[in-house]
């Protein structure tokens, strides 16, 4: 997304005394690459181009290119599987780019699809469950819209986005938010199963409920809700997770582009300006609706930027806004399970200089009652990292009561740390990052992988080990280890895997020495895990070096650790969202973001007309199923 991620963090004053002490600890730098590879990339060697090596990787790379179309290599196929304006629910129309409303737009599949989640049917449970891998719930987050592409003749970029009348602020309302549709498997190729009583859209007007510890308190009261716990739907989802009992956590992202207002009068002004309330503001809607308007209506931002969690398997029920795990752009929410069946849930703050956070739930999760876990994440603590120098990682409780986040410092209960989540994590003394993206754990290795995008505003002054980078274009990845091998561990350790960025040309860029030309990568946002654990890299932004955003694959262990190599390359003007594989490794989906995104780009003149390359119809964000020719495993 080229506007999100303003930094407004207010964490980020350090004293002359710690800045040296950083810098003396900072030659101690750690890097996750073993032995001389470490050495020759560190000592700024150029990365070797071949093919083959030490990578247990064996498809054919994709070349960098940046062209309009798709690219994977030549044994392995693509199928598009769904795009924005087909239909998802009974009586939606057909996809027609001259006759779109709120109300057509509704029943369709949304714009900018992020993340995808598959929750396999029948719902796995005691009494057994799918065992095929063959039909899925997919659920899918759709991000934000570009309007200037999905209507004719309203011009470029945001601005179009900021002229818009009450048809067009309709139109993207219901084009955000998210989907469920069911899919099915046929031989190699999938299809979305039509009438399924499970489809469901979810936009920005959808009822929800607010739960956990700011649920009924005095900022989340509305003229509209004086009981502070039912809100009117989420945007901006971004990634995502899912929970051990099957249900969709769903990330409101970067929330304040949506609500106008001075931000400089707005009643409370610690809260309006740690959250940049007002700075940048990417939509009309505050012309038509009062709620987006917070000169009117204050408290309406505070009922946004949670996770959220959805039940797939029932579409009549009313997602729930989980409070308990903090208030901020939330990137992703991938789950482990600790030593002792507590749940943890890694997310990120996808803004420059914001926090890593984890949430771990007060009990653990019933593996034989569903409903026994319907409010398991009410209750629990939410922790913010401190990523030491010296390569270990502290996770410092976010507790109200504890030093120092009392009364006297403003937090005059949890309800006020939930909804100030990034101030608390300034008061302990967090370690402000390089933008977390999506954070995942392997459940092959038992470690944690942080991506971390880019972040153009770090100064000299301001790198540390962990982000060793000032003006860092190029992001990197850090790998978590926890100690003991527990998720609820409130210790680990940290190393970096990957740093992006061409290497011999972007400085600090860091791979596996045999990375070929064509296997660096720039901004990794998505990550995933194949059932072998080795990981898989999506980008987003990669334009700005010149090539295009795509999917990398990763060894993480063994002689091929760190060595990137790509698999896939985006249209021109997308991002790669989503990626996820079928439990047998035979089906990779990904998700098609912002194809034609950029400047000049238009619905009448976009960059691109991916998918369908149709005279007249811009392109569309889709749902993208690659699978290999052979029908073998993806990347074997
Ligand atoms: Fe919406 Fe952080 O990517
Ligand atoms: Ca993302
Ligand atoms: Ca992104």
């Amino acid at each position: 997304m080229v506007d999100e991620d303003e930094g407004v963090s207010g964490s980020t004053e350090v004293s002359i005394g710690e800045l040296i002490e950083q810098r003396l600890s900072r030659r101690g730098v750690l890097f996750g690459l073993a032995g001389t590879a470490a050495a020759t990339a560190l000592g700024g060697g150029v990365a070797q181009a071949q093919k083959s090596g030490p990578s247990s990787f064996t498809f054919t790379e994709v070349p960098h290119v940046n062209d309009p179309t798709h690219h994977v290599p030549d044994d392995y196929e693509v199928q598009i599987l769904i795009r924005w304006g087909d239909p998802v629910l009974p009586g939606a129309a057909a996809y027609d780019p001259t006759k779109q409303s709120g109300a057509v737009q509704a029943l369709q599949f949304g714009y900018n699809n992020d993340f995808l989640g598959l929750h396999p049917l029948p719902l796995p449970g005691p009494g057994g469950g799918s065992t095929t891998g063959d039909r899925f719930l997919m659920v899918v987050n759709h991000e934000y819209t570009n309007s200037n592409l999905m209507l004719a003749g309203i011009g470029e970029g945001r601005e179009a986005r900021l002229r818009a009348d009450q048809p067009q602020a309709e139109i993207e309302m219901a084009a955000h938010g998210g989907a469920v549709i069911e899919i099915a498997r046929e031989g190699r190729r999938w299809k979305v199963v039509d009438g399924s009583r499970y489809a469901r859209r979810i936009d920005a007007t959808t009822p929800m409920r607010i739960a956990g510890p700011a649920a009924g308190d005095a900022r989340m009261k509305t003229s509209a809700d004086p009981t502070g716990t039912k809100v009117l739907g989420m945007f901006n989802n971004c990634a995502g997770g899912e929970t051990p009992w099957g249900t969709w956590l769903t990330c409101e992202e970067n929330f304040y582009f949506y609500f106008a207002g001075d931000g400089a009068r707005h009643p409370d002004q610690v809260l309006a300006k740690r959250y940049g309330l007002g700075r940048t503001v990417s939509y009309a809607w505050g012309k038509y609706f009062d709620r987006f308007n917070f000169d009117k209506e204050p408290n309406e931002p505070n009922r946004f930027g949670w996770i959220v969690e959805i039940d797939p398997y029932d579409p009549q029920g009313t997602p729930v806004k989980r409070t308990a795990l903090g208030r901020f752009a939330h990137e992703g929410c991938h789950h482990a399970v600790a030593k002792d069946g507590r749940v943890v849930c890694y997310m990120g703050d996808d803004s420059r200089m914001e926090y890593v956070y984890k949430f771990v739930t007060a009990k653990p999760w019933n593996p034989d009652d569903r409903a026994a876990n319907r409010d398991l994440l009410d209750e629990g603590t939410l922790y913010v990292a401190r990523f030491d120098d010296g390569g270990k990682v502290v996770w410092l409780p976010l507790l109200h009561g504890q030093a120092p986040l009392t009364a006297e410092n403003g937090f005059a209960s949890q309800a006020d740390v939930v909804i100030n989540a990034r101030r608390a994590g300034d008061l302990l003394k967090a370690t402000p990052m390089d933008r977390p993206e999506d954070i995942e754990p392997n459940r092959v290795n038992g470690r944690v992988y942080v991506a971390l995008s880019n972040n153009s505003s770090r100064k000299p002054e301001q790198v540390d080990a962990a982000n060793p980078r000032a003006k860092n274009d190029h992001g990197h990845i850090v790998e978590i280890t926890p100690k003991d091998g527990d998720h609820a561990a409130t210790e680990g350790t940290w190393e970096i895997l990957i740093a992006g960025g061409q290497p011999g040309k972007h400085e600090g860029a860091n791979y596996h020495p045999a990375t070929s030309a064509d296997g660096w990568l720039t901004c990794p946002d998505n990550v995933a895990f194949d059932s072998k654990g080795r990981l898989w890299i999506a980008t987003d932004s990669a334009e700005q070096a010149g090539i295009a955003d795509g999917l990398y694959a990763c060894d993480v262990t063994g002689e091929g650790r760190a060595l990137t190599r790509q698999f896939f390359a985006a249209p021109k003007g997308a991002e790669v969202c989503g990626p996820i594989f079928t439990p047998d490794d035979r089906t990779l989906f990904l998700a098609i973001q912002h194809p034609g995104e950029g400047k000049g780009s238009t619905f009448e003149t976009p960059s691109t007309r991916w998918p369908d390359f149709k005279d007249g119809a811009p392109p569309r964000p889709a749902v993208i199923v690659i699978t290999k020719k052979d029908g073998g495993p993806i990347g074997s």
